[in-house]
């Protein structure tokens, strides 16, 4: 599916008109992608994000993107793993619709994605891979916006392993639900 791409880079470099940010349920910042679009957003965010009351894991809010080169952000609080039997892949497919509907919602047409909780929250990135690519193909096949949706990974060993996975489920047969 020409929609979707897999890249390497830094998210807060992006120049989708909307980024998903890896956030927690306080909306408050902190280390990782959430720390590195804060730092790069600058203190507006912060602020707007103070009046959001916080987000519930797989749910997402949408704020503007202040510094940023992207006009908005969506911050959504993935799953922490914990070990894969505490219902986290529906949580995290959830976390990727629920961007992708606010994107929709608000007329976005490119919207680029980190790897939601393989970082701190310690979900295996195989499997992260393969929940994100279908939730995120499942959309794109229902939607006509956003039209363009990238995976932006912040190292080519991570980018790897969605091109792995994006191969195994949906490059093979064309006629397979993408
Ligand atoms: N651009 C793109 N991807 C990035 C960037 C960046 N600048 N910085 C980190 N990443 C990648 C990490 O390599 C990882 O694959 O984002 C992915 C998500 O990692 P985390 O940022 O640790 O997010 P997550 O695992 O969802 O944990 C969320 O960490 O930062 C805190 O406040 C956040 O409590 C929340 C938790």
């Amino acid at each position: 599916m020409d929609r979707f791409s897999i890249l390497v880079g830094d998210i807060t470099t992006s120049d989708a008109e909307a980024i998903a940010n890896a956030a927690n349920c306080t909306l408050l910042g902190g280390s990782g992608v959430d720390g590195a679009i804060h730092r790069a957003a600058g203190p507006g965010l912060l602020a707007e994000c103070r009046t959001l009351g916080g987000c519930e894991t797989g749910q997402a809010k949408l704020t503007k993107g202040y510094d940023l080169p992207a006009k908005y952000v969506l911050h959504t609080p993935g799953p922490i793993w914990r070990g894969g039997n505490a219902g986290e892949a529906a949580l995290l497919a959830s976390c990727y619709r629920s961007c992708l509907t606010l994107a929709e919602e608000h007329g976005v047409g490119t919207v680029d994605f980190p790897s939601i909780s393989t970082g701190v929250y310690g979900y295996p990135m195989a499997q992260a891979a393969v929940v994100a690519l279908k939730a995120i193909m499942d959309f794109l096949w229902d939607h006509e916006l956003p039209r363009r949706v990238r995976m932006v990974c912040h190292t080519e060993s991570a980018a790897e392993i969605y091109r792995q996975a994006y191969n195994m489920w949906y490059a093979g047969d064309k006629t397979q639900r993408l």
